[in-house]
């Protein structure tokens, strides 16, 4: 790239850099009310300042409150606990708020022991106009601690009131109130819930209030280390087991915000540590770091997790799960392919409904098998109560049941009760028209689950006819692949039946969107079932672009769709069963005898021309995304094809170079380029699968931590070697004296090229074709002949080049295979490889 491109891109670079960073700055509340109850003069507490509650003309008190300062003698926790206002009646602080939206309500509370009347028994009930923060809440085992509440309250009017109730003949009290704006993003309206696993929608018009606030593995933040003024508790008294998890850490300095995530959302303190595995690469994947709390199961909670990966050498290597009960929140969540880098904060929502019967919320994360390097990490964790039906995050009772009423109240009353009438009215005729349009809608449309992209490419009709056939006679009708895209429809009954109820001993693997199973159909076809995780949206969306892309694409050399199963909100697809299983286990990790390299030569060009089919045969290109060895499968006839489109993008329209989009994709596989620059091309699998040759000649992952630097990366550390010439020192050793050099030579040239730093400067994915069977045939050659090898050359001229005569569409004339499906031949590769045939020496 020119220097005159370079400039403006870096340019750019820095001014991105610097507004994002300026515009977390710092988040200024245009509330910020921090008032000590009952004091006359100012307090300061962790780095604030706190004033008198009698100076502020925006803060009213109404009602009776006396006040009572702490005597000197008497110790106090905190500054704050040093004043208190005490009200033998009702009584209410009512603040003006400039801003609506949500404002931290805090309250401190510490029962004097001076104050004149027994303090600890005083039950405490506090309100707001909508909500119930406390109700008859006592110090029940008193032993001289103090009180700390704090709600997250959506203000919708110009005024918060908090009005404090005393009960029993008894008092209230309080000794100093928060009241702070909220930026508007930190809560969500939405979360998913786990069980059952649904979007929970309308959290805005919820109170929160926070239960546990932790910063895993590092120590108490207060106020003075959060923008937010939180506080950040140590997480080990909750561990279940102490000795299962150890603290890691990294400079707090080092963590890099990205545009979603703030030091609003937590500060870097929190994300700069963590709990990792007491004893990461256990081979024990049971194994997991469980947190244990003490909840209220009458109520809902909301659960933030925050996560950092403060582990990792490289990226891609840290892959766990997280648990929220036994419910599985994040399966094989890839934390750096996530965040696109380490030490990139990251955080995500859950909605939990505690088992009714339980009075514990667990926490747990645990490593997954796909990882290469088993470990599981967690950085902060928040947990929330959400306000239940009477509005209340304290008991059931509603602020009117506990507000004495006055006449205007009741007038408000009659008015909301007219205004929720009307609103029923309106909402059961919405509600009626919706299921008339619904039921007329379900005549004509198949009714499927909203996952399932229907209709899709004009096959709606057949898909209708062929659902509502095998729904109603209740037998697998079969539908020829041919007349549909989507294949079969399955009953979840056959699934579980082909699948003995999803029996773990048949489980082949465990990816992002779930599990696959081996099934055999009822005619004795064997297949893998792939059932989604309808908790994982990871899952879901992945699912999507897989129905999308496969029901575009045949190929002999792409793993084919079977059919489907939506029912019961089951999100199955059924593929063709691949008896050899992934390419990698045939490579390393596993017993299975090592593969030829005229078969491992077969199965790069199959994998190579299903490549070459995505990029050029379909009337948009297809980019693959997560091109890997683990996605590269083999028939019982070691028939290479690929699978898992669940990445796939469609490629750039023809009058673009390339699309932009986030970075996605397995690391140690992925293009150095789209990296850096985020756009993609088809050269991007082009380089991935050049890792993937490199992977089959040298039996090992493409990223491998545990050796030394050098050797980390394969790509990196085979160019090293074939830019010497000298491949074949690092290659299998089963290979050795086994391969044919000329053939060893075209293969490390194709890899070479397939390397290479620029995607210009990669070959299409039709001449890595090309080239690869150029190398099979120097083998197979050599091989017929008997002869040893000492120059490539010589053997070009004993090559049959007959087979080349027929140019026309069908590809396979060395290999001879010809499937009916590929129409991948026609294209311009051919004149280059024609041309390198006929002139072997011209590379
Ligand atoms: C507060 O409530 C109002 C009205 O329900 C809603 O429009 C707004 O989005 C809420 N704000 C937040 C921050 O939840
Ligand atoms: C965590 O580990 C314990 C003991 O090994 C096991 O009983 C529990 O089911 C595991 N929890 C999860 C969520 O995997
Ligand atoms: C939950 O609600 C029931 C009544 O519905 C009540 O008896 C019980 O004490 C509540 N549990 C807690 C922990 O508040």
């Amino acid at each position: 790239m020119k220097l005159s491109t370079w400039v403006p891109l870096l340019l750019a670079a820095v001014v991105f850099r610097f507004m994002v960073h300026t515009s977390y700055a710092s988040f200024t509340p245009v509330d910020n009310y921090l008032i000590a109850c009952g004091s006359s003069q100012s307090v300061t507490f962790e780095g604030r300042t706190f004033v008198p509650d009698s100076g502020l003309s925006s803060v009213v008190l109404k009602g009776q409150g006396n006040s009572v300062p702490a005597t000197t003698n008497s110790s106090v926790p905190y500054p704050i606990h040093r004043s208190i206002r005490i009200f033998p009646r009702t009584a209410s602080y009512k603040f003006e708020i400039k801003q609506e939206g949500r404002h931290w309500v805090r309250l401190h509370f510490f029962p004097f022991p001076n104050a004149g009347q027994n303090l600890t028994k005083a039950p405490i009930t506090v309100v707001t106009e909508n909500f119930v923060l406390l109700n008859n809440s006592t110090f029940k085992n008193y032993n001289g601690s103090y009180l700390f509440k704090e709600y997250a309250i959506n203000v919708t009017s110009d005024t918060l009131t908090l009005t404090f109730i005393p009960s029993n003949g008894s008092v209230a009290f309080v000794n100093a109130i928060e009241v702070v704006s909220i930026p508007d993003k930190l809560f969500p309206d939405q979360a998913l819930a786990l069980s059952p696993s649904a979007a929970f929608n309308g959290l805005s018009e919820h109170a929160l209030e926070t239960v546990y606030r932790l910063n895993m593995g590092g120590p108490l933040l207060t106020a003075q280390n959060d923008t937010l003024g939180r506080m950040w508790e140590n997480d080990r008294k909750y561990l279940h087991v102490n000795s299962s998890a150890v603290n890691v850490s990294v400079d707090p300095a080092s963590i890099n915000y990205q545009v979603e995530v703030t030091p609003e959302t937590a500060p870097n303190f929190v994300y700069a540590t963590a709990e990792a595995m007491a004893n990461a690469n256990v081979a024990n994947l049971n194994f997991n770091i469980t947190w244990v709390f003490r909840v209220n199961p009458n109520f809902t909670y909301f659960v933030r997790a925050h996560f950092c990966d403060v582990v990792s050498k490289s990226l891609n290597t840290l892959v766990f799960n997280f648990f929220i009960n036994s419910n599985i929140a994040m399966a094989s969540f890839d934390i750096s392919s996530t965040t696109g880098g380490l030490r990139v904060p990251f955080y995500k929502d859950f909605v939990s409904n505690s088992s009714a019967d339980s009075d514990t919320l667990t926490v747990s994360v645990g490593p997954d098998p796909v990882a290469d390097i088993p470990n599981a990490i967690m950085n902060g964790l928040e947990i929330v109560k959400i306000s239940n039906e009477a509005r209340s995050l304290d008991g059931l009772s509603s602020v009117e049941s506990l507000l004495p009423k006055s006449p205007s109240k009741i007038n408000k009353t009659a008015i909301i009760i007219g205004s929720v009438v009307a609103v029923f009215a309106v909402m059961t005729f919405m509600g009626l028209c919706y299921c008339f349009l619904v039921a007329r809608r379900s005549k004509t449309t198949h009714q499927g689950h909203p996952w399932l992209p229907l209709p899709l490419y004009g096959n709606s009709q057949t898909m209708t006819k062929m659902s509502t056939t095998s729904q109603k006679s209740g037998t697998a009708s079969c539908i020829s692949l041919a007349s549909t895209n989507l294949g079969r429809f399955f009953m979840f009954q056959e699934i579980l039946d082909a699948t003995n109820k999803f029996d773990e001993s048949l489980l082949l693997g465990v990816g992002g969107f779930g599990r696959v199973y081996k099934g055999t159909l009822e005619d004795g076809t064997k297949v893998a079932v792939k059932r989604g995780n309808p908790r994982s949206e990871q899952g879901l969306a992945e699912f999507r672009t897989e129905i999308e892309m496969l029901s575009k694409l045949r190929h002999r050399h792409l793993v084919s769709l079977i059919g489907y199963c939506d029912e019961r909100s089951e999100m199955i697809l059924v593929y063709e069963f691949m008896a050899n299983g992934p390419l990698r286990s045939h490579l390393y990790g596993t017993d299975l005898p090592p593969l030829s390299w005229k078969q491992r030569l077969e199965i790069c060009i199959g994998a190579a021309r299903g490549l070459h089919y995505l990029h050029t045969g379909a009337a948009q290109s297809i980019i693959h995304r997560d091109v890997k060895t683990t996605n590269i499968l083999l028939d019982d006839n070691f028939v290479a094809k690929v699978a898992d489109f669940g990445l796939s993008k469609t490629g750039p329209a023809l009058d673009q170079t390339h699309v932009s989009t986030a970075v996605k994709g397995s690391f140690g596989y992925l293009d150095p380029e789209y990296f850096r620059r985020q756009q993609l091309t088809e050269k991007s699998d082009v380089y991935s699968f050049g890792v993937v040759l490199m992977e089959v000649l040298c039996t090992r992952p493409a990223l491998n931590p545990v050796l030394p630097r050098e050797q980390v990366n394969i790509a990196e550390w085979a160019m090293s070697w074939q830019k010497k010439g000298m491949l074949d020192q690092i290659m299998d050793a089963n290979l050795v004296g086994k391969v044919n050099p000329a053939s060893l030579k075209k293969f490390g040239e194709t890899a070479e090229k397939c390397l290479a730093e620029h995607g210009v400067d990669r070959p299409s994915m039709g001449d890595v074709l090309w080239n690869l069977e150029y190398a099979l045939q120097l083998e197979e050659t050599s091989s017929a002949l008997m002869e040893p090898d000492e120059n490539s050359t010589n053997h070009i001229q004993g090559i049959q080049l007959t087979p080349l005569e027929p140019f026309d569409n069908s590809v396979s004339m060395i290999d001879g295979v010809n499937s009916c499906t590929d129409d991948d031949a026609e294209d311009a590769a051919t004149s280059a490889v024609f041309s390198q045939l006929v002139n072997p020496r011209g590379r």
